[in-house]
């Protein structure tokens, strides 16, 4: 069985993602990666974890070798919002970090790593509607750069050594584990937070913000479908479009009423808004479909009811 590395999985989608890995490959074979933030007591109690920052050559090669690792699975990132306050911090842990991942893959021979990208490495001259697989990709946030990079640097490993490097980039993904820290689309798990806690939301866009978004199940599903995917099937490599589901703020926050009549939404647009608008409303993902069988599950509904029934759970259990 293939040994895998994971780096940060104390994020949002780290975490959950290290659990469902150890669920198919067996918790042994597969480290959680952290940084600061403490692991959840589900990935401290399922396997092995391990302080492994990318900008930490010898932390990653003495990780590597005491586990023969085979797999690196790099979810460490600073996201759009960070980014922007800090782009010298988004550019070395995202850029660095990364050529750390891949050049240590290269000399250990590894079988795959798997980078994700993000809707960020469009900007304001992409198409926004169904925006295509092949586009015009001048982002102009500081995340978005790096992710547009590290998408060619990725290829770039694939031709150039014939190192196996997968990505797909992903829409702002809403989840109930782990809060997401730092992204222009966090508004769309915030609300239901709120919603559920005190019935009323200041969003941080303005109420005709559109975004692709993606349930974390559906995230999961993706990401997992990618990595085990036959090699040889893939035309592209590290820049899949992934397109699950797309709503304006005003829709989640009628889907949120729905089910939380007295819920309000009013909208306070601040930095983030640029952000937002230089994305796409909604992604063409032909390509993903075609070459590894992608499909999403979840559309707007099936995640408001998921998402409120979670997170009342938490409520009722006074964790949140
Ligand atoms: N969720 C990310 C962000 O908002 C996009 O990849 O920065």
């Amino acid at each position: 069985m293939e040994k895998i590395l994971i780096i940060g999985s104390a994020g949002q989608i780290g975490s959950e993602f290290t659990l469902l890995l150890r669920e198919i490959y067996g918790g042994d074979n597969v480290i959680a990666g952290i940084r600061k933030t403490r692991p959840s007591e589900k990935i401290a109690n399922t396997g092995p974890v391990e302080v492994v920052d990318a900008l930490n050559v010898e932390e990653l090669v003495d990780t590597i070798k005491k586990y023969n690792v085979d797999i690196i699975i790099n979810m460490a990132a600073i996201l759009s919002a960070t980014g922007e306050k800090n782009p010298n911090l988004a550019w070395n842990v995202n850029m660095n970090g990364l050529i750390n991942v891949l050049e240590i893959a290269r000399e250990f021979k590894m079988k795959q790593v798997l980078v994700p990208s993000s809707i960020a490495v469009f900007g304001p001259s992409t198409p926004v509607d169904n925006t295509p697989q092949e586009t015009i990709l001048k982002p102009t946030t500081m995340y978005g750069i790096t992710k547009v990079s590290g998408e060619l640097l990725g290829d770039y490993y694939v031709q150039k050594y014939g190192l196996d490097v997968r990505g797909l980039r992903y829409p702002g993904i809403i989840s109930h584990e782990t809060l997401p820290g730092g992204g222009t689309t966090d508004y769309a798990v915030a609300i239901y937070y709120e919603a559920v806690k005190n019935k009323k939301y200041t969003c941080f866009v303005n109420e005709d913000t559109r975004l692709p978004m993606m349930y974390m199940p559906d995230c999961l599903k993706a990401t997992i479908d990618l990595m085990q995917a036959d090699f040889s099937k893939l035309k592209h490599h590290c820049d899949f479009n992934v397109g699950a589901m797309s709503f304006s703020a005003k829709e989640l926050a009628d889907s949120v009423k729905k089910y939380i009549p007295e819920f309000e939404m009013t909208y306070q647009p601040d930095e983030r808004q640029a952000i937002a608008d230089s994305w796409p409303n909604s992604v063409d993902d032909t390509p993903a479909r075609e070459q590894w069988g992608w499909k999403p599950d979840y559309d707007l509904d099936a995640m408001t009811q998921d998402m409120l029934k979670a997170i009342r759970e938490k409520h009722e259990k006074g964790l949140i």
